[in-house]
């Protein structure tokens, strides 16, 4: 299929300047009324995302899969997930999505398939089978698992193959077993599924999980606490030797074409970041990092997350990031809690917070990733029985609990405040029954606050949260000083206030966000007495106001 895009040549790339929104489709927009999102639905809303200001679409796996892990768990990378649609629906998506100079990018799971995939069928046949070495196998030791290693999503990281006596690696659930990426083969076929796609016309990547494709020695992990299962985690994630990889599969795949890429890089040491981003360089156009994001780690936290240690860890890639690296902002996504119930102030000052952290975060450098729903300030899934969870780990870990002895009230609290669910309940598209998401029975329980939280109703609203989105992407978009400019912070110690400025040439942005329930003291040493004020979230707004009020944020043109 033919690009249908427009490609105009600039100085500098076009994704630099540009506003990206992921789709979770399976909770986007349903359009047949089975109650799962479909390519149909992302098509009747790409007016809403135009509107917005979005120039480009990242989606999650639409690819064929038994979906126990949501399409993360692929069984054919080059056919579309029945319910979701088929081919035609995908590039019908695409041409209109080109249309409105929308850019579309796939989710690539390169570092596991499902067990359901062919190759994998293949591989567990036999010892001897040729596809065997393509994914990770290895006897076990003293009759259990070769090795102490615990899975992302709990239990062993080891499944037991009876037929071939022998145990597969498996660093995400059970039926997501790791490929072996020092098998030529198998690097040759994900290659061509690779371009195959890109000769489709799609814009790009966002590749999943990439940091793990680099294994490690298979040792235990050090156990001093005499568990079952140890956390390998940190152990499979950018291991030495993973960018010669990395370099191979570029140069395989991406390198011949005009498109965008963007890493989940958990693990990536700021210190190798021109090796993974910069134009020179860069193995990819930008990352995912996730300093900041583990702060919101919740369970082990006991309040209040630190805004000085937010603060430093943006800031510490904030100034890493070379003159033409780029790392994505995120601050939401399909794997993490609601951005507001966790940071803003979802009861109190709902609206107030959900502008500020947008504000806070998306004028810093980067491409700005707005997940679904993160627009309209949708919060936390509102569960009361462990029966609404969806989430294979969630149910895994609530099991879990129980029988460890905690009670079922206890887990179900404990887990309502992680659960990835909490991010995956549908789009709130209006107050009609399911929130305008399905006319059916939605898959994953509606958050009952869509009668007053919807798309609708903010678009009639000037002061809404969507509208103030909207313009922010607007004035990023169209002030060179936002997109190119050196980021300093400012009041470095406040745990309330975070401030900043963004320079480019002569000129000076400054933001200041008060990030707290309480009134802050602004204190910089810039003369704000003249400047604008470019948007604030508060409307009887005085510029030279050195109080801010709760969640205040101000965006300053010097
Ligand atoms: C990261 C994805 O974002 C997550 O949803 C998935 O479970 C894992 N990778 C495994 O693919």
């Amino acid at each position: 299929m033919k690009n249908n895009m427009k490609r105009t040549r600039t100085l500098r790339p076009w994704w630099e300047s540009a506003a990206a929104y992921q789709i979770y489709p399976r909770s986007f927009k349903d359009s047949n009324g089975d109650g799962v999102g479909d390519l149909q639905g992302i098509i009747s809303k790409l007016p809403y995302l135009s509107e917005l200001g979005i120039d480009l679409i990242w989606i999650c796996p639409i690819y064929t899969s038994p979906n126990d892990d949501n399409g993360y768990d692929i069984s054919d990378y080059q056919n579309i997930q029945r319910e979701y649609g088929t081919m035609e629906d995908f590039e019908e998506l695409l041409h209109k999505a080109h249309e409105r100079g929308i850019r579309v990018i796939m989710d690539l799971v390169i570092n596991h398939t499902s067990s359901s995939h062919p190759w994998f069928i293949e591989s567990r046949s036999s010892i001897h089978n040729s596809k065997r070495d393509w994914y990770i196998w290895k006897d076990g030791k003293d009759n259990k698992e070769p090795n102490n290693w615990e899975s992302i999503f709990g239990g062993s990281a080891w499944e037991y193959d009876e037929k071939t006596g022998q145990y597969f690696l498996h660093v995400f659930g059970k039926t997501m077993p790791d490929i072996n990426w020092e098998n030529t083969q198998v690097k040759r076929a994900i290659f061509d599924m690779i371009c195959w796609w890109l000769d489709k016309g799609i814009d790009g990547f966002r590749v999943d999980a990439i940091s793990h494709i680099k294994k490690p020695d298979f040792n235990d992990m050090p156990n001093p606490k005499n568990e079952r299962y140890v956390s390998s985690f940190d152990k499979h994630m950018n291991q030495p030797g993973i960018m010669d990889l990395l370099r191979e599969l570029k140069e395989n795949t991406f390198s011949k074409y005009d498109i965008f890429t963007v890493a989940e890089a958990n693990g990536a040491r700021i210190e190798e970041i021109d090796e993974w981003v910069s134009q020179e360089k860069g193995i990819f156009h930008s990352l995912f990092q996730f300093d900041h994001l583990n702060l919101w780690n919740v369970e082990s936290e006991e309040g209040k997350i630190s805004i000085k240690k937010l603060k430093s860890a943006l800031t510490r890639w904030q100034k890493a990031v070379s003159a033409d690296g780029n790392v994505a902002l995120v601050m939401e996504n399909h794997d993490l809690v609601r951005s507001v119930s966790r940071f803003g102030s979802p009861d109190k000052y709902w609206k107030e917070s959900a502008k500020c952290l947008a504000l806070m975060y998306y004028m810093q450098k980067g491409v700005p990733f707005i997940y679904q729903g993160q627009e309209l300030g949708m919060l936390n899934a509102d569960y009361n029985s462990h029966l609404d969870f969806r989430d294979a780990p969630t149910l895994f870990g609530y099991q879990e609990r129980i029988n460890k002895g905690m009670s079922p009230e206890e887990s179900l609290e404990v887990l309502k405040k992680s659960t990835r669910d909490n991010s995956r309940t549908p789009m709130q598209w209006d107050d009609s029954p399911h929130g305008g998401f399905t006319t059916g029975t939605p898959w994953i329980k509606v958050n009952q606050n869509y009668h007053w939280l919807n798309a609708k109703a903010q678009i009639k609203d000037e002061d809404s949260i969507l509208n103030f989105y909207k313009k922010i992407i607007k004035i990023k978009k169209e002030t060179v000083g936002l997109i190119y400019g050196d980021y300093e912070l400012l009041m470095e110690e406040s745990e309330n206030v975070y401030a900043y400025t963004r320079t480019y040439e002569d000129k000076t942005y400054l933001i200041v966000c008060n990030i707290s329930e309480e009134n802050s003291q602004l204190e910089v040493d810039l003369d704000i007495t003249k400047a604008d004020i470019l948007i604030s979230n508060y409307a009887d707004i005085n510029s030279n106001e050195k109080v801010l009020r709760p969640f205040e944020c101000r965006l300053y043109s010097l």
